[in-house]
């Protein structure tokens, strides 16, 4: 069980390197299954996330190399349409590849991925989605789902709500389905368009990037690949706030300030001075954060992946604000353990109302999740004494290394186990 000690009150200072994001990463990998033949994605960081990801591409047939942040994906041959249980328990989002292995194969088998810290995490969207391109999918009891189809057609679909995961599910089938399909109400997240700016390179038509409305025009095969994953604005988001939460100031390099509008309209709100430049983004932090009322939604809204970030710097504001989180259900995990460390934090339903002006004290916590893990880290930069994050393995799920980079900027932060 890793452990991230943290010593407070040190303020930051200096730059830091802003690994590739997540998120955008995983869906390419899934997608490269499309091109019987190789794709090369380079900015591609070294979570364990994307450990999983290879290990499943793997298992399926596939032949990896991930070597600097370069990932070689060789998929001419597949030699079955099976996720293994054990990795869609390790990583929900393997999901992803359903919309892929039908594309490519016409048949794919996984299991719901089940509830987690953050809610219930259902996949009705994404089977909706596939089933309007002519996606046979049935439940075979144990939780097990198998999809079947000779060939999917472009069709209509709409999204009723946003998800990422569907959008992205349903692009990629679309990708290699006869006809057009035109997708409403998709997801407008920045990595949906990096998918897109991907798939585009090796041979997909698909239009209408950015907006909520992508159309897609079948093709019948892919061709091979390079592209460059950008910047994780999450991970930026997050050591923003560590900055906001310690004081000092940080240049993040790599940082796209484009695809953070909303989260410096926020943070702006909260006293930090920010400049987006072109090698990233510029945060000052003289003083304790000022309280805000913010709520999560759907891109180009606040990040529900900063809501937790949030709860901690409204933890040490000057005075009360409120959050309230709009996309999933059950997200306030992280609230309990910063109470150990002295926050008056108080939970109603899907709103937080966080009085800021008692000081947080060094604790021992538990990371429950990889934002509210993040989330810890920020605390134990602004709390008096030494803070103990236990079961760390959920923040290295998507940070490569937090404790190198705020050790960068000058915090007394280590991995102690
Ligand atoms: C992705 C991100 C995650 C981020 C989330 C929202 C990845 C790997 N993960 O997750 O970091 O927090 O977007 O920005 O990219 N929902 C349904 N039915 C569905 C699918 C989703 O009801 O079929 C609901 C979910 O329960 C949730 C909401 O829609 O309440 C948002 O989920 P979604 O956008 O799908 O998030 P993910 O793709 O899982």
């Amino acid at each position: 069980m890793s452990t991230i000690e943290i010593e407070g009150l040190h303020p930051l200072k200096g730059e830091v390197w802003i690994q590739g994001s997540k998120n955008a990463a995983l869906p390419m990998a899934a997608a490269a299954i499309l091109n019987r033949g190789t794709a090369v994605l380079r900015n591609v960081p070294e979570i364990h996330d994307i450990f999983c990801m290879i290990r499943i591409l793997e298992a399926i047939g596939c032949r990896c190399r991930f070597e600097k942040n370069c990932l070689t994906i060789q998929a001419e041959n597949l030699t079955r349409v099976a996720v293994p249980r054990s990795y869609v328990t390790a990583m929900r989002s393997s999901i992803v590849l359903l919309g892929p292995l039908l594309g490519r194969c016409g048949e794919a088998a996984t299991y719901y991925p089940g509830g987690c810290s953050i809610g219930s995490r259902p996949i009705n969207l994404h089977l909706h989605g596939l089933r309007s391109l002519g996606a046979r999918i049935r439940e075979l009891g144990d939780e097990k789902l198998a999809a079947r189809a000779d060939r999917l057609r472009g069709a209509k679909v709409i999204l009723p709500f946003p998800s990422v995961g569907a959008t992205e599910n349903v692009l990629m089938a679309a990708v290699l389905a006869e006809g057009t399909t035109v997708l409403s109400g998709a997801a407008r997240e920045p990595e949906i368009a990096q998918l897109c700016g991907f798939l585009n390179a090796m041979g997909a038509r698909i239009s209408g990037i950015g907006t909520d409305t992508l159309r897609i025009q079948g093709v019948s095969r892919l061709h091979d690949a390079e592209y460059t994953v950008a910047g994780d604005r999450i991970v930026a988001g997050t050591y923003l706030s560590c900055v906001m939460a310690a004081g000092g100031e940080a240049l993040l390099r790599g940082a796209d300030g484009r695809t953070l509008e909303e989260v410096l309209r926020g943070f702006a709100a909260m006293g930090a001075e920010l400049t987006v430049r072109k090698e990233g983004v510029f945060i000052s932090m003289k003083d304790r954060p000022l309280p805000v009322s913010l709520r999560t939604g759907p891109y180009p809204g606040f990040p529900t992946d900063l809501q937790s970030p949030l709860l901690s710097l409204l933890s040490v504001s000057r005075g009360e604000g409120e959050i309230c989180e709009t996309v999933f259900e059950d997200r306030f995990a992280a609230a309990e353990e910063l109470k150990k460390m002295g926050a008056r934090i108080t939970v109603l339903g899907s709103r937080a109302v966080v009085d800021g002006r008692y000081p947080l004290t060094g604790a021992g916590v538990r990371a429950t999740d990889l934002r509210g893990g993040a989330a810890l880290v920020a605390a134990g930069l602004a709390a008096e004494g030494r803070t103990r994050v236990a079961d760390c393995g959920h923040i290295f799920r998507g940070y490569e290394d937090i404790c190198r980079d705020l050790s960068g900027l000058g915090a007394d932060i280590r991995q102690t186990a």
